[in-house]
């Protein structure tokens, strides 16, 4: 099983506003986050990501499987396409394995991102780099307690200002 971290960043690592705000990411960012999704099949997102998905007007990812972490309760009124679980990584990634998929892909938000990549299941990762700077901001990870170093496998610009660095994470 192969887990992608996909994520529209600041140049100083925030991935949204403190308020939860993350709708600055160019139009190319919010189309490869949704065209890798696509090609996976599923995303995988915590509780705030949905929230703020929902709000935004992108949830469920139609095309695929979308699974929600979260130990809260949420009515899952869209049935098939989306499943809440309170399923640790490590059990999300072998319940879509045992679904056929050989990828998973992870969509945040910070806390997720940790989570997973603390139990080095994650990969690769995707940076979209947005031109913007703001000082106060999420994380692309939220404070944890890990280190990895990574492998730059390639770096393309998705538009005037926007640059995409692709990572293969070293474990
Ligand atoms: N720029 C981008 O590309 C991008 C992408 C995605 C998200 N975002 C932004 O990121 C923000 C949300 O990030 P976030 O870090 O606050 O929240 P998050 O990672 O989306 O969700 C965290 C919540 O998920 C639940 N959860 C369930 N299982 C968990 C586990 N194993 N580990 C940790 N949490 C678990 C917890 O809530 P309960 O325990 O209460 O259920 C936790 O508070 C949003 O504002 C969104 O817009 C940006």
């Amino acid at each position: 099983m192969k887990v992608i971290l996909y994520m529209g960043i600041t140049i100083n690592g925030y991935i949204a506003k403190e308020n939860g705000d993350s709708e600055w990411t160019s139009d190319e960012d919010l189309k490869g986050f949704y065209e890798h999704s696509k090609k996976t099949g599923n995303i995988v997102m915590g509780k705030n990501t949905f929230h703020a998905a929902s709000s935004y007007g992108y949830f469920p990812f139609p095309e695929s499987i979308n699974v929600v972490m979260t130990h809260q309760p949420i009515e899952n009124k869209w049935k098939d396409k989306v499943i809440v679980t309170d399923k640790s990584p490590k059990q999300i990634l072998q319940m879509l394995e045992e679904k056929g998929f050989n990828e998973a892909f992870i969509a945040g938000g910070g806390h997720i991102n940790s989570s997973f990549i603390k139990e080095k299941l994650i990969d690769e990762i995707y940076l979209d780099v947005e031109p913007l700077v703001f000082g106060k901001g999420m994380s692309l990870f939220a404070p944890e307690d890990f280190e990895f170093n990574l492998q730059l496998l390639e770096s393309i610009k998705l538009n005037e200002n926007t640059i995409q660095l692709h990572y293969k994470v070293l474990k």
